[in-house]
Order: structure tokens, then sequence, then C-alpha cells
């Protein structure tokens, strides 16, 4: 059986969710009070209004948020305002313009102290790919020196150093890592193996996409640094899915997506710099001195005339800041374990997460021996209504990926495992 229609629109889900403030942090705030995590993560009554903070569409269940995750109502009110003030203002839209940029600057510090780490070291970027990049192509390298990453980091970030190397003569290299991941020692180990006297960079996740497994990004890091390698992280996953203080973790470069995990915008990541490595990165787009200190992170955040949806951030971190990182962290994983444990009764299923305390987040993905992954994500969706992410890998099947995000709910997980148990059971 499809998941049933819900008897209320889209539009008015809308509207109820902005006119009686639900899922708003003063309210989370006050129903958490006093109360522990493992009695929360549990309480479907407290997430009700978290769920209903999300205008999304119930006709579908949706397992595909780690691509990219829906804003609540808030998130979306604020975006359509951007977009009105610089039509409408009176000021016209270049100087509006100017005004939201001013605005960022609240923003940046409010984002800071949701990652923990120094405003100044943050560029608010699109997404993860124009961070990442931005630091992938802009630390000054020479012919011979050598870049290393994993066989399991994003292949844009894979073609980003294919092509360094092509235009400048570098080598790239990358090594593999068993699957599902490993131990913290032995990923350590692998790195540690790779790199030569020639490593200049090294790239890494902190959590991996096809699979979810949590690499031991702070060991890596310390290891790295003893060596002179610059770290740079891909968090695409990180922030809004795993409890972490940035600064904790030792990076020198990090980037993310808030459009992911944190419900923030369309087009809102952000670039994290170690302050005193900033002025040594030259930016994707060269910055005039009159426009521009190239000693500050907001170098990296000039690419011409946009919009700057980051003005609508605030909303979505206050829900991830009265929520608390070590709530959602557990709920995610309460929610992922929903759908985990039933299908691990199946004997055909086999897990391509490791789904070790330490080692494991949001993400789960398997495979099914015999069976063809693409039509197994094609019957969820034709018959059931439910979305998974389409089987990918690099030059092995991860399998199916499974993300649900904090709006899903109990009602949805039990649609998934309904719709994979008769899908499975059919030869
Ligand atoms: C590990 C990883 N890195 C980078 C990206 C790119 O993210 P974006 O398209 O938001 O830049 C993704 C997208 O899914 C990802 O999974």
């Amino acid at each position: 059986m499809p998941i049933s229609r819900r008897d209320f629109s889209v539009g008015a889900f809308v509207g109820m969710a902005a006119a009686s403030g639900i899922g708003g942090a003063a309210n989370i705030t006050a129903a958490k009070a006093g109360r522990s995590v493992d009695e929360l993560v549990r309480d479907e009554e407290f997430w009700r209004p978290v769920q209903n903070a999300f205008p999304v569409d119930r006709q579908y269940a949706n397992f595909n948020n780690g691509s990219t995750h829906p804003s609540s109502a808030a998130v979306i009110e604020r975006v359509c305002a951007m977009y009105k003030e610089i039509n409408g203002g009176e000021k016209g839209p270049p100087l509006q313009l100017v005004a939201h940029r001013k605005a960022l600057e609240g923003v940046r510090t409010q984002l800071a102290g949701w990652l923990g780490c120094e405003p100044e070291g943050l560029a608010l970027t699109p997404n993860t790919t124009t961070g990442l990049m931005a630091a992938q192509f802009g630390v000054a390298l020479t012919a011979g020196d050598e870049i290393l990453t994993t066989k399991q980091d994003y292949l844009e970030m894979i073609a980003a150093f294919q092509q360094r190397s092509q235009r400048e003569g570098v080598t790239f290299k990358m090594f593999d890592f068993p699957t599902p991941g490993p131990d913290a020692q032995t990923f350590l180990d692998l790195c540690e193996q790779a790199i030569t006297k020639k490593t200049k960079i090294l790239l890494l996740c902190h959590v991996y996409a096809d699979t979810g497994y949590v690499p031991p990004v702070k060991e890596v890091c310390a290891m790295a640094r003893s060596k002179g390698v610059i770290t740079m992280v891909d968090g695409a996953h990180a922030p809004g899915n795993l409890d972490f203080e940035l600064s904790d973790l030792g990076c020198d470069i990090y980037a993310a997506s808030l459009h992911k995990w944190t419900g923030g915008p369309l087009g809102s990541g952000f670039l994290y710099v170690r302050p005193d490595l900033v002025e040594q990165i030259y930016p994707l787009f060269p910055v005039h001195p009159m426009f521009g200190d190239p000693g500050r992170a907001r170098k990296f955040e000039k690419m011409g005339t946009r919009p700057l949806p980051h003005i609508a951030l605030p909303p979505a971190l206050e829900l991830q800041q009265a929520l608390g990182k070590d709530l959602v962290a557990a709920r995610l994983r309460y929610l992922r374990d929903m759908w985990v444990q039933p299908l691990s009764a199946d004997s055909r299923v086999e897990f391509t997460s490791n789904f070790d305390r330490d080692r494991s987040s949001a993400l789960g993905s398997f495979v099914v021996r015999g069976r063809d992954l693409t039509d197994i994500k094609l019957q969820l969706q034709d018959r059931f209504n439910v979305i998974v992410g389409y089987p990918i890998g690099w030059d092995w099947p991860f399998g199916i990926r499974v993300t649900a995000g904090i709006h899903s709910t109990p009602e949805e997980i039990a649609a998934l495992n309904e719709g994979l148990h008769s899908v499975l059971s059919t030869v």
C-alpha cells in the first residue's frame, strides 16, 4: 500500500506551521527542559511540531535527505522575503544587496557559534563544492608535489585534483579503504602509509557520502599536521548530522553544505580556513584590494552579483540550536535503526555501512545479494511513494542509501519498511 495522502494541502501546512509558531525555538527549548536525550529521542509528541515545521509533501516518504534536505516554513518565508526586498525595497536592488551583505555578518557570527569555530575563518559559500574547490585550487603547489585523497571521496573533488594534476604537473594519488569502513586505527594507518615526503595536501570526508562512514578525522589531522601536510575535510554531510565542534577536529580547511542536514536554504554552505592560513590561499575569484582584504576569509565569498540565501539561515540554525547537536544526532540514528533493524532480518541483505557508534552517522546503505538495486529503488518509488537514493559507487556498488531527516516520521519509516518487505519478498 502506498503511503496515504494526508488530509491537508502543502499550502495549508505552511500556513499552519507559520501561524502557530510550532517548531519554534522557544517552544522546543521549553519542551526539552529537564528531560534527557534518551527520553526525548523517542518521544513522538515532542517531535511532531518539529516535523510540522517542514512543509513537505507527505504523499511521499522522502529518504533522500542527504542530497538536499527540505527547509522549514520559516526559512522559506525568509528566502521569499529576501527576493521581495531586492525587488521592492525603496533602496533599489543594488543597495538592498549591500544591506543583505551587511546582515550576513550577524549570520556569520551565529553560524560560527553553532559550528564551534572562529567567525574570522568562515566564508559563506553557496555549497561544499564552491568552498572546497576554492581551497583545492587555491593552495600554491609546484610540479612534483603530491596531493592525496581516498577513492571514496566525492567525485567532483577528485576531478578538481585530477585537473590540477593535468595542468600543473603535481602528482595526484588515491588510496582505498574497505567497505564497510574500517576501525579508526586501520583508517589512520592507511592514511599514514599513503603519505610521502612530497605530500602537501590530504583530503578526506568527515562523513563518507555513500555509506555514512565517519573516519577518525581528528587523529588523521593531527598525524598529517605532524608531517607538514595540509588537511582538507569535506564536511558536506556532517553539520546537522554529527555532534561535533569544528575547532576540535584540528583540520586546516573544512567545507560543508547547509542545505543538507542543517535544513538551511538551498545555496547555503561555508568554507572554514584556519585563520593563519587564509592569506596563503588564493581565492577562485580574485578580489580587487579595493573590495576585499586578502588576509580575510571573506575573500572566498566574492563570486559576482548573486542572491545571498544565507540571509535565511538563522531560522534553521535556531531550530538546530534549540534541539541541540546531541539530540539531533541521537534522533537521526534512532530513525536509522528503525529501518536497519527489521532489514537485518533478511539474510540476503548486506549492509555497506559500519554501524559502530563512533564510525557511523545518520546515513545507512545496503545491497541485496542477487537483486538489481536500481529496480528495488524504482519499485519503492513507483509502488510505495518511498524515495531512497540511487545506488551509487566509485568502482563498487555501495548500495541503496537511506537518509531520514529530522522532519521524517515513524509512519514514513513504517512505509519504507513495508515497501522493502514487499519488494524483497518478490523474486
Ligand atoms: C561528500 C560530498 N561532498 C560534496 C558534495 C557536494 O555538495 P554540494 O553539491 O552541496 O556542493 C556532496 C553532495 O552530495 C557530497 O556528498
